[in-house]
């Protein structure tokens, strides 16, 4: 298959629940790059927004890869009105490039779920992941170490693991996408692998009794999903800082944006030895309330997400519209396991 080492670094991009919303379909030196609705009909992907980042990501990790290989790309963003699906088209033109020194990070880059040990990023490290920002017009990275803010900011992300355990269709969603064991994970080649959640006793032995909806209803009685939002207040806080990137504007070509500058950013995090996590659910859910998409969400849950879009947006003066996407990012051990992809071939198509 033409292109393939460059398809099979671009696939390697982070998706929602890695949900892998993609197909291509080569034709000559063109790539068609598909967008796959029914891969992610999550609350979070409310008009393919979270897949559209993950597409950034993907078209990032093109970019890079095909730098390495001596190609430069001409990439038509959302080409055919007609074609909601057709994300983009990419032109693969040969010549003499020079590889862009982030390609070796490609199959480093992985989501680190485990918890950080605190510390802070020294000031070459927080201007390196500044700087990402500077490719992509609009675009801005924000980051934040000081432990007021960090808390104030874990909160709106407890926010997010709590509303998954009071609202049955991100519940489904998510235990939906959990691999239970190592054959699974492998078959299915999609999904949150079970190691990739990092889960240390005993949430380890309570996790597979928390698929069950009518148990998790009856234990709201009891406090458990503000417990379990406290596990993620407490990761979100190991962090040396959290982050934030925006790109002004919320259209279908600032969400891809706002892909790529994530992926610059996790890839630079990589280069650097750094341990990532986007942490996001909840800015997802913020656009989609936004937009005035209640459906599906309490009224309390709406206004929660109302209050949490404002302290989030006044912390770190995001735009009024601007697409933008959370993280932590900090130092810690490597990941259990690196998450599976679906065989290249499974999802090319070669006219
Ligand atoms: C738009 C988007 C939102 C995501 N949100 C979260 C999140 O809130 N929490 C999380 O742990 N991972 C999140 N992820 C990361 C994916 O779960 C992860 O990329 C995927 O499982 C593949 O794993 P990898 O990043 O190790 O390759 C998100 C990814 C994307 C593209």
């Amino acid at each position: 298959m033409k292109y393939r080492e460059v398809l099979e670094a671009a696939v390697r991009a982070p998706s929602g629940d890695n949900c892998q919303p993609w197909r291509f379909v080569i034709d000559g030196d063109v790539i068609r790059i598909f967008n796959l609705p029914d891969k992610d009909t999550s609350l979070f992907n409310h008009r393919q927004r979270a897949s559209f980042v993950a597409h950034g990501a993907l078209l990032e990790n093109l970019s890079i890869a095909a730098s390495a290989h001596g190609y430069t790309l001409d990439i038509s963003l959302f080409p055919d009105s007609s074609a909601p699906n057709l994300v983009a088209a990419v032109r693969m033109n040969k010549g003499s490039t020079s590889a862009d020194p982030l390609s070796p990070c490609i199959p480093k880059r992985c989501t680190n779920r485990k918890r950080y040990n605190g510390g802070s990023l020294s000031t070459a490290e927080t201007q390196t992941l500044l700087a990402a920002a500077e490719r992509i017009p609009g675009g801005k990275v924000a980051l934040t170490g000081s432990d007021r803010e960090k808390s104030e900011i874990a909160d709106v992300i407890a926010l997010n693991d709590r509303l998954i355990f009071e609202n049955e269709h991100l519940h489904a969603f998510l235990f939906d996408h959990v691999r239970w064991n190592d054959r699974e994970a492998r078959e299915r080649a999609d999904g949150l692998d079970i190691k990739t959640l990092e889960l240390a006793p005993p949430d380890s032995f309570a996790f597979p009794l928390l698929k069950s909806w009518p148990l998790v209803s009856f234990l709201k009685q009891f406090g458990v999903p503000r417990i379990i939002a406290g596990s993620a207040r407490k990761l979100a806080l190991s962090a040396a800082a959290i982050g934030v990137i925006s790109v002004s504007g919320k259209g279908d070509k600032e969400c891809v944006c706002a892909g790529r500058l994530i992926e610059r950013v996790w890839l630079e995090a990589t280069r650097l030895d750094l341990s990532f996590q986007l942490m996001t659910g909840i800015t997802l859910l913020m656009r989609r309330v936004l937009d005035g998409e209640t459906e599906k969400l309490s009224p309390q849950h709406v206004e929660q997400i109302r209050k949490a879009y404002g302290t989030v947006a006044s912390r770190f003066g995001i735009e009024d519209g601007s697409v933008f996407i959370m993280f932590r990012v900090g130092r810690c051990g490597p990941p259990s396991v690196y998450s599976m992809r679906y065989p290249i071939d499974k999802v090319v198509e070669a006219r």
